[in-house]
């Protein structure tokens, strides 16, 4: 009995918490590890700047890059405590130390000192952040990079890339 109940609450928890990150920004779901490294491989990277990735997850996007570009620092915002925990922990085992984690509403955020910002939101929330939110406040020259959605209605540089017809990912440049 108190199982069956346990169960039915945390499947409540669970299922409010998807849709909860939904609305957001989009549930969990890790951006493969070949196409981290097609985006490392696209971006001209510059020392001494700031790579923010917008719902970070498990801290996967940041810590991979983060092992290529030591002289880049990388700050993965994640709302969900579990994924934030687990980004923590991984974090501190590689022992790298340019990547800072942080526990937030990605959207509430700041981002005037942002030079790449990664999003992997969904087709509904993609043109609201990216365009809405991330762009008017960040500087000129900022790279936005959003997987697998394109923004609608974009005015500024945009470069699509595609290698196997199906994971696109966008580069945006301010
Ligand atoms: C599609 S996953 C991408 C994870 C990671 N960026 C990656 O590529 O592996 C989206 C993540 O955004 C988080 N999220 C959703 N809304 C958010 C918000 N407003 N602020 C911070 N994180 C958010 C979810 O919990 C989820 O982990």
């Amino acid at each position: 009995m108190a199982l069956a109940l346990f169960t039915i609450v945390g499947a409540f928890i669970f299922a409010g918490w998807v849709i909860y990150t939904v609305l957001f920004l989009a549930p969990w779901f890790p951006t493969r590890k070949h196409d981290i490294d097609r985006i490392d491989a696209a971006l001209a990277w510059r020392p001494d700047t700031l790579f923010y990735d917008l719902g970070s997850g498990d801290g996967r996007v940041c810590l991979w890059l983060a092992r290529r570009h030591p002289d880049v620092t990388f700050v993965g915002v994640e709302m969900s405590f579990v994924l934030h925990a687990i980004a923590v922990l991984r974090c501190k085992i590689s022992g790298l130390t340019n990547v800072r984690c942080m526990r937030a509403d990605a959207l509430r955020l700041s981002l005037l000192d942002a030079d790449y910002v990664y999003v992997f939101g969904t087709h509904r929330t993609i043109d609201t952040i990216i365009r809405d939110k991330v762009v008017p406040q960040v500087k000129l020259g900022t790279h936005i990079i959003s997987y697998n959605f394109g923004v609608t209605q974009w005015s500024g540089d945009e470069v699509c890339y595609d290698d196997d017809g199906f994971t696109r990912f966008y580069i945006y440049t301010k």
